[in-house]
């Protein structure tokens, strides 16, 4: 099913005009690190303009509001779609965008992540980091003076979700009151999308093996925001629990970047975990299946499943580039 142009962007989270361009303008200067740190006005502002972006786009538009911008790309870890598509957003914006290898900085030296900050801060208008340990990136959002990106940790992966976001309003038409399963190790991927479900009022079940479930704090965060929007968070360790009567059933790898050795022992813990015919079956008639890829078929999807008409994971890597695009035009912009 192709998503139609004449798609009207909507009431994402109730937000009258004048509210979404408050959250828009909240935004400048901004860091993107959790989606527990935005509002749910400031996300739906972000969901609303990677809409407008995607539509401006398809119609032949071509407007350049972050010319003459310069955005560096640090990747410690492996990157597909997250790499060519901020490179390709940030191109498409008007700016450009610099590759950075942390082992070829002088941060793979010893330069510590406060001075590699401080000196990109003089050169770059905003910075995309992708690595390992949550608070590296923290740390140089402390002391960076312009915007950075969570391009993805161990903790979170936030750029994903806002795209999953928007791909899930344009398919169903609303956040609030859809139930979304998550079925597979609890990770960045199971941290974000509770965060963001629980800022759009949407049900977020979680099933996982016992010892693989999601970081508590991060479902004490997710509470706290379900309780002011009438998400509902449940943990479980029974995939079909949490996929009965689901609108959105999602899963991702067993092993994540940086846990290859587990490799052997995780495959044997998530059996039992893969999504497959049989498990969509108790999700609603309509559910759609998504995935951030890559994907490892025959583990934690079927097949039949991924390649099946429920599955929307093209879509999801697609939105991608117009989500990022929103974040950088809103953070980036002067
Ligand atoms: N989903 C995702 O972030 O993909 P990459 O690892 O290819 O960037
Ligand atoms: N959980 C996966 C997501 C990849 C986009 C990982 O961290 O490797």
């Amino acid at each position: 099913m192709a998503t139609p142009l004449s798609w009207a962007a909507g009431d994402v989270a109730g937000l009258h005009p004048a509210q979404s361009l408050a959250a828009r303008l909240s935004l400048r200067g901004r860091d993107f690190l959790s989606l527990h740190d935005w509002t749910p006005e400031e996300l739906a502002a972000a969901l609303q303009t990677a809409r407008e972006l995607k539509l401006r786009h398809r119609s032949g538009q071509r407007d350049q509001p972050l010319r003459g911008k310069t955005l560096g790309m640090i990747f410690a870890k492996a990157s597909t779609r997250t790499r060519v598509s901020f490179e390709v957003g940030i191109f498409q914006l008007g700016g450009q965008a610099i590759f950075l290898n942390p082992a070829d900085l002088q941060l793979g030296r010893g330069e510590t992540i406060a001075d590699t900050a401080r000196v990109l801060s003089r050169y770059l208008d905003g910075i995309m980091i992708r690595t390992y340990d949550h608070r590296e990136v923290q740390e140089l959002a402390r002391w960076a003076e312009i915007p950075v990106i969570n391009g993805l940790t161990d903790r979170e992966h936030p750029c994903q979700v806002l795209a999953d976001l928007l791909t899930i309003w344009e398919r169903k038409g609303r956040l609030r009151g859809l139930k979304l399963a998550f079925v597979g190790d609890g990770n960045n991927m199971a941290h974000s999308l509770l965060h963001g479900g629980a800022k759009f009022g949407m049900h977020v079940a979680v099933a996982s093996p016992p010892g693989y479930g999601p970081d508590p704090e991060v479902v004490a965060e997710a509470r706290a925001d379900a309780a002011e929007t009438g998400a509902r968070i449940t943990l479980t360790d029974d995939p079909a629990e949490a996929v009965r009567d689901a609108d959105v059933v999602y899963t991702d790898v067993w092993a994540s970047m940086g846990q290859e050795a587990e490799r052997e022992v995780r495959l044997r813990a998530f059996r039992g975990y893969t999504v497959d015919r049989n498990l969509m079956a108790l999700a609603r008639p309509d559910a759609i299946f998504m995935h951030c890829l890559p994907a490892h078929r025959g583990e934690e999807v079927a097949p039949e499943v991924i390649d099946g008409p429920q599955s929307v994971v093209w879509d999801q890597a697609e939105n991608r580039l117009h989500a990022q695009k929103a974040v950088m035009l809103l953070t980036m912009q002067d």
